[in-house]
């Protein structure tokens, strides 16, 4: 039995070398590149995509992104996942969905966050079961964790949406701007996202 302690992750539950391309009915989620930096940053300008975020603060510029890109791109799949968010219709970058994975515990993490003139339309939820499929069906992980400031509503309801459990909360778990906040905490099973498939399908 191979685990992440002898560079193998994956090999007990599905081999990885890089994530693969992911295709939703109205989206293509596809390894993010360095060349990505400069819509991301075009995007991120507007403070309401930051707010919440916890490694970026507003006002974003350009060498901050392109650093956060060459740290992210620099990290092995099997620590984790960074997709583009692509439009399929304009062919246009639109938000960034993230997978960190802990292989001993065969588990990962979902990040996401979106240009504020997609918001609304039921995208990240699209992306994210995606994501969510991909991360049970073909990696094969037991659980799924998601975090969110108690503020941020929106986000509150994508993982309520996707199906995520609440299973409590950090008392000032993350320190934004000055101020500690609370962070709410969810899980999703592998036995969850098997109920959640038969309400969503495949979405694909
Ligand atoms: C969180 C985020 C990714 C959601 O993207 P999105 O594509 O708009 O998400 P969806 O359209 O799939 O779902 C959003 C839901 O939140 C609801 N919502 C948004 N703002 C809300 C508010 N202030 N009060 C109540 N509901 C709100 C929407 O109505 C929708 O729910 P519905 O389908 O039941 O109507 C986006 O708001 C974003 O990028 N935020 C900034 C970054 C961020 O916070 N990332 C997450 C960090 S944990």
């Amino acid at each position: 039995m191979k685990n992440l302690a002898n560079g193998r992750f994956f090999s007990t539950y599905g081999a990885v070398s890089r994530h693969r391309e992911l295709k939703s009915h109205r989206l293509r989620l596809r390894p993010l590149e360095i060349t990505d930096g400069e819509r991301i940053t075009e995007f991120m300008g507007e403070r309401a995509v930051t707010k919440f975020l916890l490694y970026f603060t507003y006002p974003i510029n350009p060498e901050q992104v392109r650093a956060w890109l060459q740290s992210v791109l620099s990290l092995q799949p099997e620590q984790c996942a960074y997709w583009a968010i692509v439009d399929q219709k304009e062919d246009l970058l639109i938000g960034i969905a993230s997978l960190t994975l802990d292989g001993p515990n065969q588990k990962g993490e979902i990040g996401y966050w979106m240009d504020k003139a997609y918001w609304g339309k039921g995208l990240m939820t699209e992306a994210i079961w995606r994501v969510i499929h991909y991360s049970f069906d073909e990696l094969k992980l037991h659980r799924l964790d998601l975090t969110h400031m108690v503020e941020n509503i929106a986000s509150q309801r994508v993982a309520e949406k996707l199906g995520f459990q609440l299973e409590g909360c950090w008392r000032e778990g993350h320190y934004k701007d000055g101020t500690f906040r609370d962070v709410k905490i969810y899980g999703m099973l592998a036995v969850d996202y098997l109920r959640m498939k038969k309400r969503f399908g495949e979405m694909a």
